[in-house]
């Protein structure tokens, strides 16, 4: 596990969509697993303008997105294939057909796990997985539990993960799903190369936990450590427990 801590959020920009640029330009075609939230919007604005001044095109990629919440279509502000199509995709010229989503509205959401864990296997597996971190050590919505998932299931979020996010749906009058798909840790952990970006305050006690705690459901983060090859980007508020002693 690679710990890089930089002075601020748009420094580590410039690093990660650096790396993701550099697989883009190396294969294509390559298949990238996108994560929504606060902590990626910098990287993917790094991104848009890396492709506005024709330094990369996403038009072969294909991507794989973490989760969605359960009852949201596509078109609701709330949902991430919203955020994303209003933080990346939208911006650039990625083929909506080769974007690939957890389906909100499936009606079978059990069939709709095992598409989602087919379809990533038909695309290769992913080469580039990028995540945030919940305040409760959750990646993807893989929250604290007595073990960890494999394929893509239903979970019912936490009130730490509520807490978090229910901002976003109070701000146009809604009240947050309950509910979310997410890829298991399985799929996660199949991806080739993680990284994992990491700012503020609110995120030190669990990035002390991915990083220096016992590998354990508790904190789902911390199966990352037994990756061979992850990247966690830090600025010096989400790093600023990181040696000392519990
Ligand atoms: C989002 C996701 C979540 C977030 C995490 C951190 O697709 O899977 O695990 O990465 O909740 O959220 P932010 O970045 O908003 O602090």
């Amino acid at each position: 596990m690679r710990v890089i801590i930089k002075d601020n959020p748009i420094e580590i920009s410039h690093e990660a969509a650096d790396i993701i640029v550099k697989q883009i330009n190396n294969y294509h075609g390559s298949v990238l697993g996108f994560a929504t939230g606060a902590s990626p919007v910098e990287t993917y604005k790094r991104i848009i303008e890396r492709y506005e001044k024709g330094e990369v095109s996403l038009k072969y990629i294909t991507t794989f997105n973490l989760d969605e919440y359960v009852g949201l279509s596509r078109e609701n502000v709330n949902s991430y294939f919203y955020f994303m199509k209003d933080n990346l995709f939208g911006k650039t010229d990625v083929d909506f057909n080769r974007v690939n989503f957890l389906s909100g509205e499936a009606t079978d959401l059990e069939a709709e796990c095992k598409r989602y864990y087919d379809r990533i296997r038909e695309c290769g597996g992913i080469d580039i997985q990028l995540l945030g971190i919940g305040t409760n050590g959750h990646i993807g919505f893989n929250e604290p539990g007595d073990k960890f998932a494999d394929g893509p299931f239903a979970v019912k979020l936490t009130q730490s993960t509520i807490d978090s996010n229910k901002k976003y749906f109070e701000a146009v009058g809604d009240t947050m799903p309950e509910y979310a798909l997410t890829m298991g840790i399985g799929d996660i952990m199949r991806a080739r190369k993680i990284i994992l970006i990491a700012t503020g305050e609110s995120k030190a006690k669990a990035v002390k936990e991915l990083v220096e705690g016992q590998v354990s459901p508790s904190c789902p983060a911390t199966i990352l450590q037994m990756h061979a090859d992850v990247t966690i980007f830090l600025d010096k508020a989400a790093a600023s427990l990181l040696g000392e002693k519990k």
